[in-house]
């Protein structure tokens, strides 16, 4: 069965609305892996909008949670991150005022510098994976400097099927993506954008092991209750 992984930034958005202590992603983080994830996702961005320094330290300390890290390339980020010893680590590209992440990195640009990144967290035994756009140059790339993984960025999928056009052309992309990483020895990630529908259009290409998913999850939750969110999503990956 794929696993899911459930990002929980948006449980930090809410408590820092108010800017007490409730919800709690420490909370959060015990909770969704109680309900069925198999690992939980924080993004300590570079201006902490939402999962602070504090947050990552202590989640990434539990016991029975894989955490799964999300990071920019930034050198201060970095360290901080091989300080705080995630499970996995993402890396993924960051711009300021951008709502969400909006696409993968630009594997062409960065190549040698994430090639030194992922070096550092692989001697800390650390799995590490890279957010990229489905693209088949992308794919070699990562081959070139030894991720463990990718995660696609399924965010145009997930936008063309929420506007009801044709996504047949996106969805070929990502699969033909996940098969050649597949055959290097990639493992095969897929986020953004997620919903229901999305990912039982994704669940079709066995390749794709995990799927990361955040904000559907979090806002269905306030009608349906996470543990009823994640068992629906956990049926969607069992077929
Ligand atoms: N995967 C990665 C690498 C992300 O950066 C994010 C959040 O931007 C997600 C998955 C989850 O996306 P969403 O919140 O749209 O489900």
């Amino acid at each position: 069965m794929k696993r899911l992984g459930i990002n929980i930034d948006h449980v930090a958005t809410l408590r820092n609305a108010r800017g007490e202590s409730h919800p709690d992603p420490l909370y959060a983080a015990k909770f969704v892996t109680k309900c069925g994830a198999d690992s939980v996702t924080i993004h300590l961005r570079e201006d902490r909008r939402h999962i602070n320094d504090i947050d990552a330290k202590k989640i990434c300390k539990l016991d029975k949670v894989l955490v799964n890290l999300e990071i920019s390339m930034n050198s201060e980020i970095v360290k901080t991150a091989l300080n705080i010893e995630p499970d996995f680590i993402c890396v993924v590209p960051e711009k300021r005022k951008e709502v969400t992440t909006e696409g993968g990195l630009n594997l062409v640009l960065y190549k040698n510098d994430l090639k030194k990144i992922i070096e550092k967290f692989k001697k800390n035994k650390i799995r590490t994976s890279l957010f990229i756009n489905p693209s088949i140059k992308d794919i070699r790339i990562c081959k070139e400097i030894n991720v463990d993984c990718v995660e696609i960025h399924t965010g145009k999928l997930s936008n063309l099927v929420k506007s009801k056009k044709n996504y047949l052309n996106e969805f070929n992309k990502i699969k033909a993506c996940s098969v050649l990483a597949n055959h290097l020895g990639i493992e095969v990630h897929a986020g953004h954008g997620l919903d229901y529908e999305t990912t039982k259009i994704l669940n079709a290409i066995d390749e794709i092991k995990e799927f990361n998913i955040g904000h559907f999850i979090i806002g269905e939750s306030v009608f349906w209750g996470i543990n009823k969110v994640i068992k629906s999503f956990k049926k969607i990956l069992k077929n």
